[in-house]
């Protein structure tokens, strides 16, 4: 994949707009509970910076109404945190469309939630022109939002006097890019999450190209639906049921396999204080719900892991967040950490998993995307990186 990378760009002097994913989650308060994003955007702001660059950084954090950005959408929080890891103030700019805000060689300023913006979200041409306007240097390093053709992601690609892509945007394209063109196999992808729905595209895309398929979390019961067992009231899809056979029957006309628990961690709620059952698929009770896979299933999926030379993995197996049903997940990014086969992991419940069990130094790769991560591993084409393709 072709791509002007920042490291080929000139900067001194020059005024350089870095379009980042510094969407974060934020708890009630409005506190940061997760900065991996800032994190990973360091690399690029840090490059530009030192080369004597006027740096201005734009990302949107949540999905506020356009022209109605409420204090909760405020990226307030993300200025002080990022000015506490660059050791220097990081001031935020409002309205900042018209420019007459101040920019100075190896300083740096946040630009206000760019999605509160008018035809931010429509890609809209004469909102990415003003943009264009700011700036002599594009830089995309939010790999996070490549799948989405916004103003900042794919217009101001376009627009902008020169444009490139940012080292964590590069990075990003490399490891999922080695994973798919030729990867290691036998390749195995778990994939976890509520719902067959949201993900049924990928869970088809990829059961035409691994050799084992692992579903878990609540997409999961609606497999064991579709392979006739009864789930009591665990979350499932009944109208899902003929996908997921779908993508069962794509499995086995080309020889690989699906793996779902044959036995699991049962409750009657969904709470710290539930009484915890292991029981069997074929015996789960009609008033209990699933919440993560149980001892024997693991020892199977580990077992079957162990053999694999290229582990993808999106979601959790089971509601992690909770301490009795977080055995599975754990179990699982303990394995996958001290494997030998590369292994590439993405999605937001999927990285605050890894950090929470402390592996996220042991894994081959992790994503800072969600929905991207999902999108490329499809093989769909992002449109941000197209538009820098273009650009190159
Ligand atoms: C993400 O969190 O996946 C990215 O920041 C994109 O956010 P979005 O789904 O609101 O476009």
């Amino acid at each position: 994949m072709k791509l002007k990378t920042l490291a080929s760009v000139a900067l001194r002097g020059r005024r350089v707009f870095i379009r980042c994913d510094l969407n974060v989650p934020l708890d009630a308060a409005g506190r940061i509970t997760d900065d991996t994003r800032i994190r990973a955007s360091l690399g690029c702001i840090r490059h530009a910076l030192g080369e004597g660059a006027r740096v201005m950084v734009a990302s949107h954090l949540g999905r506020p109404h356009e022209g109605a950005l409420t204090a909760g959408e405020s990226l307030a929080p993300v200025a002080r945190r990022l000015g506490e890891l660059l050791g220097m103030p990081v001031p935020l700019v409002c309205d900042w469309l018209d420019g007459g805000f101040e920019l100075t060689e190896g300083r740096v300023v946040l630009l206000e939630n760019c999605r509160a913006n008018v035809g931010e979200k429509a890609n809209a041409l004469a909102l990415a022109a003003r943009m264009a306007k700011l700036c002599d240097v594009y830089v995309n390093d939010a790999f996070g939002t490549a799948h989405r053709a916004e103003a900042t992601t794919e217009a101001l690609a376009r627009m902008a006097p020169e444009a490139c892509a940012g080292p964590l945007m590069a990075s990003e394209l490399e490891a999922l890019g080695r994973a798919l063109a030729d990867p290691a196999r036998p390749m195995a992808a778990i994939v976890g999450g509520a719902k067959v729905s949201t993900k049924l595209s990928i869970l088809n895309a990829l059961a035409a190209r691994v050799e084992l398929l692992v579903v878990g979390g609540g997409m999961a019961n609606t497999f064991l639906l579709a392979d006739g067992k009864a789930v009591g009231r665990s979350l499932c899809e009944p109208d899902m049921v003929a996908a997921a056979r779908e993508v069962m029957a794509t499995l086995a006309a080309r020889g690989a396999r699906l793996f779902v628990p044959v036995d699991v961690i049962t409750a009657t709620e969904r709470s710290a204080a539930a009484v915890t059952r292991i029981c069997g698929v074929d015996a789960i009770a009609p008033d209990e719900m699933i919440f993560d896979y149980g001892p024997e299933s693991m020892r199977l999926l580990l077992g079957e892991l162990a053999a694999c030379k290229t582990v993808l993995w999106n979601g959790p197996l089971g509601v992690f967040e909770i301490e009795a049903f977080a055995g599975g997940t754990r179990a699982l990014a303990q394995a996958i950490a001290g494997s030998a086969a590369f292994s590439i992991a993405g999605g937001g419940d999927t990285v605050a998993a890894i950090n929470a069990f402390g592996v996220a130094d042991r894994m081959g790769y992790v994503s800072t995307a969600g929905g991207a991560f999902l999108e490329f591993l499809e093989g769909r084409t992002l449109p941000a990186v197209r538009a820098l393709q273009e650009r190159a």
